[in-house]
C-alpha cells in the first residue's frame, strides 16, 4: 500500500516537472518586424538575421497596394520608412490635416522602386531634417533595401526552413482593416487566401494571424475562415484606445472605434469563444504603481489563461529609454513579464538576446 502510493507521487511530480517543462519551452519569441534592433524593420535582411538567430515567429505587419498586393509594412503610410516624399513629392493625402503617403495609393511597381529605410522622423527649424528614431541603430538611407511583398517574405522564411531544418513560423498582422476596407479593399481575405496558398491552413501549422481590430477579428473567424476553409491561430491585439489603432469613420471624420469592453473584467472570457490568444502592449498588463523591487500586475494575464488565452505582449526593446524604470535592465524586464508574471511570449525587436535570456536562465527542454 505504502509502495503504491510512494509510486502514485513519484509519478505524479514527475508529471508536474514535464509540464513545468513544456510551459517554459513552450514560450515564444516573437521577431518584431524581423531582428528589426539590427536591421531596418520589415526589410528581407532583418528577417534573414532573426531566422539565423533562431527565433520562433518572424512578424510580417501586412498593408495592401493601390493594385491589391500585399506587402509587408508597419504602417498604412509610406513616409515614416522610405523616400517616398522625395519620389513622389505630389502623391501625399491630407488625412485629418497631416499630409501622408499612403501604401494603398501606390502600385507595387511604385512601391518597389523606393529605398526601405530604418524609421526616421524630422527635425530642425523647417522640420526638413531626417533623424533615425533609434539612433543607435542602424542608419538610416544607407545599404540597398526595398520593401518585401507578403509573398516574398513567407518564399524567404520558407527557404531558410528548408536550408536549415528549422521550423521557423510567422506571425500576420492585418493592419487597419478599416481604411481597405473603406477603399474596397479586403484585406483579411487576401491575407488568409495567401497563407493557405503556402501552405498555412489550420492551427497546427506554424502561423498566428493577428489584428487590433476587434470587429474584424470576428469577422475573421465568424465569416472568413468558414469561407476560406482556414482555422489559423488567433490574436486580438490591445492598445490603448487614444493610440487610434482601430478607427471608423463617423460624421466625415476618423475616429477611435470604441473599444471599452476590451478592458472589463469579462471580456477575456468573451473573446476566448473565438480567439487563441491576446497581444497586448505590455504596459496593460502592469499597474501604474509599480516599481524597481516591487512589481504589481492588472489581472489581465490572469483574466486571459483563466479563459485559456495566450498572452503575447509587445514590445521590448532594449534601446536608451526603452526599458521601464520597474526593470534593472532588458534582461530584468524579460524575467519579470516572462517568469514573474508568467506570458507565453513577447514580441521583441531583439531576438538574440531573448533567447540567450530564455536559454541562460530557464533551459529549454531541447531544440
Ligand atoms: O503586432 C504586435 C505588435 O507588433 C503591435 O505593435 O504597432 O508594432 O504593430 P505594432
Ligand atoms: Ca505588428
Amino acid at each position: 500500500m505504502i509502495r503504491s502510493l510512494l509510486l502514485s507521487l513519484l509519478a505524479n511530480l514527475c508529471c508536474i516537472e514535464v509540464a513545468n517543462a513544456m510551459e517554459e519551452k513552450d514560450k515564444i519569441i516573437i521577431a518584431h518586424r524581423g531582428a528589426s534592433g539590427y536591421l531596418p524593420e520589415h526589410t528581407l535582411a532583418a528577417k534573414a538575421a532573426a531566422h539565423v538567430m533562431g527565433a520562433d515567429y518572424i512578424e510580417q505587419d501586412v498593408v495592401m497596394t493601390k493594385d491589391d498586393h500585399l506587402v509587408v509594412l508597419h504602417d498604412p503610410y509610406l513616409d515614416r520608412v522610405t523616400n517616398v516624399m522625395d519620389k513622389f513629392p505630389d502623391r501625399a493625402r491630407s488625412i485629418n490635416g497631416s499630409k501622408r503617403w499612403l501604401a494603398i495609393d501606390f502600385t507595387l511597381s511604385e512601391i518597389k522602386s523606393l529605398s526601405a529605410t530604418q524609421g526616421f522622423h524630422f527635425e530642425g527649424a523647417d522640420r526638413s531634417r531626417p533623424v533615425a528614431d533609434y539612433p543607435n541603430r542602424f542608419p538610416i538611407f544607407k545599404s540597398g533595401f526595398t520593401v518585401p511583398t507578403l509573398s516574398e517574405e513567407i518564399e524567404l522564411i520558407q527557404g531558410m526552413n528548408h536550408s536549415t531544418g528549422k521550423n521557423v513560423g510567422i506571425y500576420v498582422e492585418i493592419k487597419a482593416p478599416w481604411l481597405h476596407l473603406n477603399e474596397g479593399k479586403d484585406i483579411s481575405k487576401a491575407v488568409l487566401k495567401t497563407l493557405k496558398e503556402y501552405g498555412y491552413s489550420s492551427k497546427k501549422d506554424k502561423a498566428y494571424v493577428q489584428c487590433f481590430d476587434a470587429e474584424e477579428v470576428r469577422r475573421i473567424h465568424d465569416a472568413l475562415y468558414p469561407e476560406l476553409g482556414v482555422d489559423l491561430k488567433l490574436i486580438q491585439l490591445i492598445a490603448p484606445m487614444n493610440w487610434g489603432e482601430t478607427l471608423r469613420l463617423i460624421d466625415a471624420k476618423w475616429q477611435p472605434y470604441d473599444s471599452t469592453w476590451l478592458f472589463q473584467p469579462d471580456a477575456m472570457k468573451a473573446l476566448a469563444h473565438y480567439v487563441d490568444g491576446i497581444g497586448p502592449w505590455k504596459s496593460l498588463l502592469v499597474s501604474d504603481e509599480s516599481k524597481l523591487g516591487k512589481m504589481e500586475f492588472t489581472s489581465m494575464l490572469r483574466d486571459a489563461h483563466a479563459a485559456g488565452l495566450q498572452v503575447h505582449p509587445f514590445t521590448f526593446r532594449l534601446d536608451s529609454g526603452r526599458v521601464p524604470a520597474y526593470a534593472r535592465d532588458f534582461e530584468h524586464l524579460l524575467e519579470i513579464f516572462l517568469f514573474e508574471l508568467g506570458v507565453d511570449g513577447v514580441f521583441t525587436d531583439f531576438p538574440d538576446r531573448a533567447l540567450a535570456f530564455l536559454k541562460n536562465t530557464r533551459p529549454q527542454t531541447s531544440n
